[in-house]
């Protein structure tokens, strides 16, 4: 046990991050009206290189043109290996009004990688005079990315959120499946005649939720491809969750209210920590430091995991 106290992630909502290429600009006030904690706008990957100067545009009038209400705004910018990026955070920067909250970097593979947009935003904030603080957000979407999670999770005092890109981090990984998230066809266990499907984003997911937890980041679970497959979107949001993860991105509306569903802890679950609580109380004040819950064993560590829920959903509650 390290005697360092866990630095707490930014008390914000983060259910569902909505993005919408920034070239679609009806999508935008479309976009601002949904029950997304987040909003993504989108230079990079859903962006065609002869759209990349118009969307920026778009993105940076709607930033002040359009009401997004107490959502978190975000831009994702291209990826420091293309000749856009720079372009996108000096116009960002020096054109944006102040509703701008957040900057995206996708395709993170080391913590060079955010100070030298930090570097860049940093100067151009104060040469402009800009008095709001731009945050940061990152996208683990590739091998290197993964094998240097931590440095870059302790990157930037910028840094509040990061998240698994599953399609980039399959290329990068050489993985053999063009489907973005979800279960895999060909992952399975063999027994008994029977296959078991298991889930091969769960070591990225941990690794980013350790990394995450370690320096007082947000843990994300990225996109989930097939939009036609609810019940599928709803079990790999479960598992993120499960695993520590505080939200999911949807790459259509209908994603939403699943994620903001999942994401929010249930009034039952919510009940049955507070109860643990008050169980504990009552073991605290006979002097016990462990007690028996519904038939079953909690403990002092039950105090701290009944807290979470309880934390989680106070907050989700007075956003
Ligand atoms: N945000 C807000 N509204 C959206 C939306 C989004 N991302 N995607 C679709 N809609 C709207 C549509 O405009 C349509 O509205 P209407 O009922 O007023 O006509 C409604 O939701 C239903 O849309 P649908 O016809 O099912 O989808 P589509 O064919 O218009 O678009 C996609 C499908 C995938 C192209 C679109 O959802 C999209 O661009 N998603 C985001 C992609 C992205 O940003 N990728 C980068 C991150 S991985
Ligand atoms: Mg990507």
């Amino acid at each position: 046990m390290s005697f360092r106290i866990q630095p707490t992630a930014p008390a914000r909502p983060n259910r569902c991050q909505l993005f919408g290429p920034g070239s679609n600009t009806k999508l935008f006030a479309k976009m601002a009206a949904s029950a997304a904690d987040v909003i993504n706008l989108d230079l990079e990957d859903s962006v065609a290189p002869s759209d990349k100067d118009s969307a920026r545009a778009n993105v940076i009038a709607a930033i002040s043109d359009v009401d997004w209400g107490n959502k978190t705004l975000a831009v994702r910018i291209n990826g420091l290996d293309t000749p856009y990026w720079y372009r996108d955070v000096v116009d960002l920067m020096e054109q944006a009004g102040d509703r701008l909250d957040q900057i995206m970097i996708p395709k993170v593979g080391c913590a060079a990688d955010v100070y030298a947009v930090d570097a860049l935003v940093t100067a151009i904030e104060t040469a402009k005079g800009r008095t709001k603080k731009v945050s940061f957000e990152v996208i683990i979407e590739s091998a290197a990315g993964i094998a240097h999670v931590e440095e870059i999770a302790a990157s930037s005092p910028r840094l509040q959120a990061m998240s698994l890109g599953a399609a980039d981090f399959a290329a990068s990984m050489g993985m053999q499946t063009t489907g973005i998230g979800g279960t895999q066809e060909n992952y399975y266990m063999f027994r008994d005649g029977t296959k078991h499907w298991s889930d091969p984003w769960h070591w990225a997911q941990a690794a980013i939720v350790a990394a995450c937890r370690t320096h007082g980041v947000l843990p994300v679970d990225g996109p989930f491809g097939d939009f036609s497959d609810d019940e599928g979107f709803r079990a790999q949001a479960r598992r993120s969750a499960t695993l520590g993860m505080v939200g999911k991105w949807a790459i259509h509306p209908k994603q939403i209210a699943i994620a903001n569903e999942v994401f929010t802890p249930s009034e039952e679950a919510v009940a049955e920590a507070r109860e643990i609580l008050a169980a504990m109380e009552d073991a605290k004040a006979k002097g016990e430091g462990a007690t028996v819950y519904k038939g079953r064993l909690v403990d002092i560590a039950s105090i701290k995991q009944a807290e979470v829920i309880v934390r989680q959903s106070e907050m989700i509650a007075g956003a």
